[in-house]
C-alpha cells in the first residue's frame, strides 16, 4: 500500500501508484460521455477493493445483475484504498453504444501498437486512441478550423470552388494532426499501427483533397466514395509516420458520408428490427432500417445545435450551459463545471426553448416577448436564435417524417431511434418532443448514443472484419433525395412551429 495520500490500483494486471480519492474515470482515462454526471451510465468498469460505496445514480444506472459481479460507473467511483479495476471492453471500445450492440463485438485489432480513430465533423473533429487490448488510452477533439469559411458543408464546397480548396485541406490536416498529437501526449505512445478516418463525404474529399465541384449542383452525384486505403504520406498527415496505413471508410452519396455508415455500424442498425438513426450536426443524416434495406437521406440542419451559429452559442465544454429548467416560476440554467456561464450549447438550447414556452416567454410560433431572453447571467437568446433553432429542428424532424412515410411506416411502428451525434447524450427528449425535434412517438423509443461514427470507426480499427461490413451498409443503402421532395417541403414548413409532432 501507498502512503497516507497514495493507493495502489491494479489494472489489468499492472500496478499504478494513484491518488487517494481519485476518480476511476480519470485513472483509467474512460470517456465520460455526459461530463462525469453520472446520468449517461456509459462508463462502466469492473472494480473491487477499497472502493467508495455504490451511489443512487448506479443503483438506477446499473443493473442488479451488473452490481452483483462489481460493474461500476467509473466517474461515481473514488479509490479509496488499493483496489483492482478492469476496463470493460464496451467501455473502451464503444462508449456510446447501446449495451446490446457492443455485447456481440469481437475484439479483432486490425493494427499493432496502437490504433487512432478520427471523425472529421463539420464543426467538430475528435479522436480516440486505442491499444491491442481495445482499452482507450486517451481522446481529444477541435473545432474544425474549416468553420472560418462558413458553418456548413455548402459553405465549405463553395470555398473550394473559389479556389480555398488547397486551405480547406490544410485547415482540416491541422486539425487531425493536432488530435493525434494531442492523443500520443497524453497516451505517452507513439507506436500507432493503423488510423481509420471518418466523416461527411465533403470533408473527406476535402481532406483527399478531391475536387468538391460534382458536390455542388444537381444532381449532387460524386464519383469517388472512399472506402479505402491510403498512407499517413498520401494524405500529408505530419502527424504519422509517414507509411502509417490509413482507412477511409465509404460513403453513400454525396451527402450522406463514411460518418453515417460508421454511425450505422456502431448501433448494429441493420442487425435487428425496424429502426432509425439520426446523426445530429451540421449535416443532419438520417438512416432507416426496414424489412432488409437501409434508406438514408440528408438534412441541412445547420449548426446550432452544436453551439454555432447563435449568439452565445458554444460547444458543450466548462461554462457551458447545458440544462434548463424552471424553478420556482424563473430559468433555472446549470452551468458545465459549476462555473459563470460562458455560453449555451445545444442540449441548453432545446431546453431553453421548452422552458421559455412554459413560462409564457415564447410563443408556438417562435415569437419572443422580448428582444432579448435571459438564460443565465450574461448568456441570452435572440429573435434570431430562437429562427435558427426552428431552422434546425424542423429540418430533423421533416427529414425523418419524410424517411418513414417512404417507407410506408407511421413513427410508431419504428422499434427504435438512435440519436447520433454529440449533443445527443446530453439532449432531454421531453423537451426536443415538446418543441417537435422530432415526433413524440420516437422520442419514447429513443437512445443516445453519442458520437456513434466515431465508435463505428472505432470498430473498425478494433475488428478487422468490421471493414466489410461498412462496406456492406454502403452499398446497400438506398438513398432518398429530400431537396426534390414535396412531401419534405411540406413537413418542413409545418414543422417551424413549436409543438408536439
Ligand atoms: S460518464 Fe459516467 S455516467 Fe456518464
Amino acid at each position: 500500500m501507498g502512503n497516507n495520500q497514495t493507493v495502489t490500483l491494479t489494472v489489468h494486471g499492472k500496478s499504478i501508484i494513484a491518488e487517494k480519492g481519485a476518480k476511476l474515470s480519470e485513472l483509467l482515462g474512460i470517456e465520460i460521455p455526459c461530463g462525469g454526471h453520472g446520468r449517461c451510465g456509459k462508463c462502466k468498469v469492473i472494480a473491487k477493493g477499497s472502493i467508495s460505496p455504490v451511489t443512487e445514480s448506479e443503483r438506477s444506472l446499473l443493473s442488479e445483475s451488473e452490481l452483483a459481479c462489481g460493474v461500476r460507473l467509473a466517474c461515481l467511483t473514488r479509490v479509496t484504498g488499493d483496489a483492482e479495476a478492469a476496463i470493460l471492453k464496451e467501455s473502451a471500445v464503444a462508449t456510446a453504444i447501446s449495451d446490446g450492440s457492443t455485447e456481440s463485438f469481437q475484439l479483432l485489432p486490425a493494427f499493432d501498437g496502437c490504433g487512432v480513430a478520427v471523425d472529421i465533423g463539420t464543426t467538430t473533429v475528435a479522436a480516440r486512441l486505442y491499444d491491442s487490448s481495445g482499452a482507450l488510452l486517451a481522446d481529444a477533439a477541435c473545432l474544425n478550423p474549416q468553420t472560418k469559411w462558413g458553418a456548413d458543408v455548402i459553405s465549405r464546397i463553395e470555398a473550394a470552388m473559389d479556389g480555398k480548396s488547397e486551405l480547406l485541406a490544410e485547415a482540416v490536416r491541422s486539425a487531425v494532426d493536432g488530435t493525434v498529437r494531442e492523443l500520443t501526449a497524453k497516451a505517452r505512445r507513439t507506436d500507432i499501427g493503423l488510423a481509420v478516418i471518418t466523416g461527411n463525404t465533403v470533408m473527406l474529399s476535402l481532406l483527399t483533397r478531391r475536387s468538391a465541384e460534382p458536390l455542388s449542383h444537381a444532381p449532387f452525384k460524386t464519383e469517388h466514395l472512399f472506402g479505402e486505403s491510403m498512407t499517413a504520406e498520401d494524405l500529408s498527415l505530419s502527424s504519422l509516420p509517414a507509411d502509417t496505413p490509413v482507412y477511409l471508410p465509404p460513403c453513400i452519396s454525396a451527402f450522406v458520408g463514411a460518418d453515417l455508415v460508421c454511425a450505422a455500424l456502431a448501433v448494429g442498425l441493420c442487425d435487428g428490427d425496424t429502426a432509425m438513426l439520426a446523426d445530429i450536426g451540421t449535416n443532419g443524416e438520417l438512416a432507416l432500417w426496414h424489412g432488409g434495406h437501409l434508406t438514408v437521406c440528408s438534412t441541412a440542419a445547420g449548426p446550432a445545435f452544436e453551439g454555432v451559429g447563435i449568439s452565445a452559442g458554444m460547444r458543450g465544454g466548462i461554462g457551458a450551459v447545458d440544462r434548463v429548467s424552471v424553478v420556482n416560476g424563473k430559468l433555472f440554467a446549470h452551468v458545465i463545471g459549476g462555473v459563470k456561464p460562458v455560453g449555451i450549447c445545444g442540449s441548453g438550447l432545446v431546453d431553453a426553448a421548452a422552458c421559455m414556452i412554459a413560462l409564457g416567454e415564447l410563443d408556438e410560433s417562435g415569437y419572443l416577448d422580448d428582444p432579448v431572453c435571459v438564460i443565465a447571467g450574461s448568456v441570452t437568446l435572440t429573435q434570431k436564435d430562437i429562427r435558427m433553432l426552428q431552422l434546425a429542428k424542423s429540418a430533423i424532424c421533416a427529414g425523418s417524417l419524410t424517411l418513414a412515410e417512404h417507407e410506408g411506416l407511421s413513427c410508431d411502428k419504428i422499434s427504435r431511434l438512435y440519436v447520433a451525434g454529440g449533443f445527443g447524450s446530453y439532449l432531454n427528449m421531453k423537451n426536443a418532443a415538446l418543441l417537435g425535434l422530432f415526433p413524440v412517438s420516437l422520442t419514447e423509443r429513443s437512445q443516445a448514443v453519442g458520437n456513434a461514427a466515431l465508435s463505428g470507426a472505432s470498430m473498425i480499427l478494433l475488428n478487422r472484419n468490421m471493414k466489410e461490413k461498412a462496406e456492406r451498409i454502403s452499398k446497400g443503402a438506398r438513398v432518398l433525395e429530400l431537396s426534390t421532395s414535396e412531401t419534405f417541403s411540406e413537413h418542413y414548413m409545418t414543422g417551424m412551429a413549436f409543438k408536439r409532432v
